[in-house]
């Protein structure tokens, strides 16, 4: 396809192609709960067989995952408030539009995401003074090097953390807490079943296979991840916002259902105490 950016990515830095394309065919509709319409132009910019290789975005998988950026939106937006020239890290950020949706004009946003979908993100997207792209495997600390923990730090993983081993994803929240002092980090997880059904390669809710998730968390270990560092001064819930139809009633009240209670992804908020900080790494 002539003038589009072709995208070759597999396995897991493929599905920064998956959330995209979910999150563009809710903010195309008339009725959507996410305006985002940096991700709608995307998609006709890159050349990529969406439907072939995902199959079609089922509209109710398209609104969930619209309402979880939605989520992550509301924490950006309350730190910024609260820290106008802060920086908000975004790891394993892949293609997410959320700076065009919510920057403040004053804050510094980095990107951390692996070489290939960096590199994609770099061809695709507009960055300006304020955004830095950094190459990193997130559980290789050098991508800390170099950031500023001064004027507030909110380290943002949305649909990152379950690709992580559970060792690993507790070695990053350990080394964001003793890293950012009064920093905070939020953070989705999927449950420990819909984890195990990924490892046995059964198909996503979407009819499309995800790639194995090591990591699932169920509401009742939530308070566990204090444990991970001793900065980590609070854990609290993110609720999802309210959207269109059933699935947009249900999604803010599931923690009170019965079905949905034990068994559903998290949006997590991690804020972290003053602990003494020592940044070290490559450039
Ligand atoms: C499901 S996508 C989410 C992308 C984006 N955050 C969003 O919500 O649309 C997962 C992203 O995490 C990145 N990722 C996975 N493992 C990573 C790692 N170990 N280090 C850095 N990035 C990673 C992938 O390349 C991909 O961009």
């Amino acid at each position: 396809m002539p003038g589009r950016v072709k995208a070759d990515l597999k396995g897991v830095p493929e599905t920064a192609l998956w959330t995209l394309y979910h999150r563009a065919a809710e903010a195309a509709r008339p009725d959507a709960v996410l305006a985002d319409p940096r991700a709608v132009q995307l998609i006709g910019e890159v050349d990529f067989p969406f439907r072939d290789r995902l199959g079609g975005a089922r509209p109710w998988l398209a609104q969930a995952i619209a309402l979880r950026a939605l989520g992550f939106d509301g924490v950006v937006r309350a730190f910024l408030t609260a820290h106008p020239d802060g920086t908000v890290i975004a790891l394993g950020e892949g293609l997410e539009t959320q700076f065009w949706r919510v920057d403040n004009g004053r804050a510094d946003w980095v990107t951390v995401d692996l070489t290939d979908p960096l590199a994609l993100r770099r061809r695709l997207l507009p960055h300006g003074a304020r955004q830095r792209l950094v190459a990193c495997d997130v559980r290789d600390s050098q991508w800390m090097a170099g950031i500023d923990p001064s004027r507030g730090v909110l380290v943002t993983a949305q649909g990152l953390m379950m690709y992580l081993q559970p060792a690993q994803a507790t070695q990053l929240i350990a080394a964001c807490a003793g890293a950012f002092p009064g920093g905070s980090m939020v953070f989705d997880t999927v449950s420990r079943r819909f984890s195990a059904r990924t490892r046995t390669g059964a198909k996503g809710p979407g009819g499309h296979r995800l790639p194995p998730m090591p990591w699932g968390m169920d509401a009742a270990d939530r308070d566990r991840l204090r444990t991970a560092h001793p900065a980590i001064s609070d854990v609290s819930d993110v609720p999802l916002p309210a959207g269109r139809g059933v699935l947009g009633y249900l999604a803010p009240r599931a923690a009170a259902l019965p079905l949905l209670r034990g068994d559903r992804p998290l949006i997590t908020r991690l804020r972290f105490g003053t602990a003494p900080a020592r940044l070290t790494g490559c450039p």
